[in-house]
């Protein structure tokens, strides 16, 4: 059996992130960290350690005050925003605690959206649309609009909305931060099995320990630093614990 050398998906070096206004403050003080395909890395920090600058920067939402970023072996730094722009629609789907739908668009609208934007033609987007539903467990609800769903349907439409383009990697801030116990649990099994069944890389920022265990990987962030790093057994089957968690 031959050995198989993991790609890097992302590799940042020396990465700090200072923000002038309203006041000066350094979020990110040197990050060093490199995330194989397929890793499912889980982000654990206090409120304020630098957990969204993080992953706003691996998703090209924002650029680093120093250090390289390279994703899939591309040094962002050389890119403008034409070029930034077509990494985050191809290789990135994004996902929000406040899950950032389009009010006026109904789910099927709302996860044809990155299609249109991508230009794909009316057929394929349909057809597309509707596996995405599918996998979510949303087609009987595709003709609702954001305010006739609850928080975890909520929350399945933006990830097929973030999963619209088939990128290779899912950005997730605080999934389930607006979800009560049953739903986080049905969200995070969820996106473990798109990351099981679709080979997807994740990077998922959580203050919850139960929502991290899914990770293979758990970094702890503090002060805009790494201060440790966990490897974790990847799991196959849900966590319980999960349950345990407030409603809220
Ligand atoms: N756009 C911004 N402009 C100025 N300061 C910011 C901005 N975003 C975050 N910060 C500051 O950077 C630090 C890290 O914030 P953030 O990355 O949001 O942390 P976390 O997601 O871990 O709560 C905080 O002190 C925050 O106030
Ligand atoms: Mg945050």
């Amino acid at each position: 059996m031959s050995v198989q050398k993991l790609n890097k998906i992302f590799k940042l070096a020396g990465i700090t992130k200072e923000y002038v206004k309203p006041s000066s403050i350094q979020a990110l003080k040197g990050i060093d960290l490199e995330v194989s395909e397929g890793e499912f890395v889980s982000i654990i920090g206090p409120s304020g350690s630098g957990k969204s600058t993080f992953l706003h920067l691996l998703g090209c939402l924002d650029k680093p005050s120093k250090g390289e970023i390279y994703i899939d072996g591309i040094k962002t730094s050389d890119l403008g925003d034409n070029e930034l722009s077509i990494i985050r629609r191809d290789k990135i789907g994004f996902v929000f605690q406040a899950f950032n739908l389009a009010a006026t668009l109904n789910v099927f609208q709302n996860v044809e959206l990155p299609l249109l934007i991508s230009e794909v033609g009316a057929g394929e987007r349909r057809e597309r649309v509707e596996i995405l539903l599918k996998h979510v467990n949303l087609f009987d609800k595709k003709d609702h609009f954001p305010s006739q769903l609850s928080g975890g349907e909520k929350q399945r439409v933006a990830i097929a909305r973030a999963l619209a383009n088939n990128p290779p990697v899912l950005l997730a801030d605080e999934p389930t931060g607006n979800l009560d116990s049953k739903n986080s649990k049905d969200i995070m099994d969820l996106i473990r099995g798109l990351w099981l069944n679709q080979g997807l890389t994740v990077v998922l920022i959580t203050h919850e320990p139960v929502v991290a265990a899914y990770g293979t990987r758990m970094i702890y962030l503090r002060d805009g630093k790494v201060e440790k790093e966990v490897k974790n057994k990847p799991r196959t089957a849900s966590i319980d614990g999960i349950k345990e968690k407030k409603g809220g």
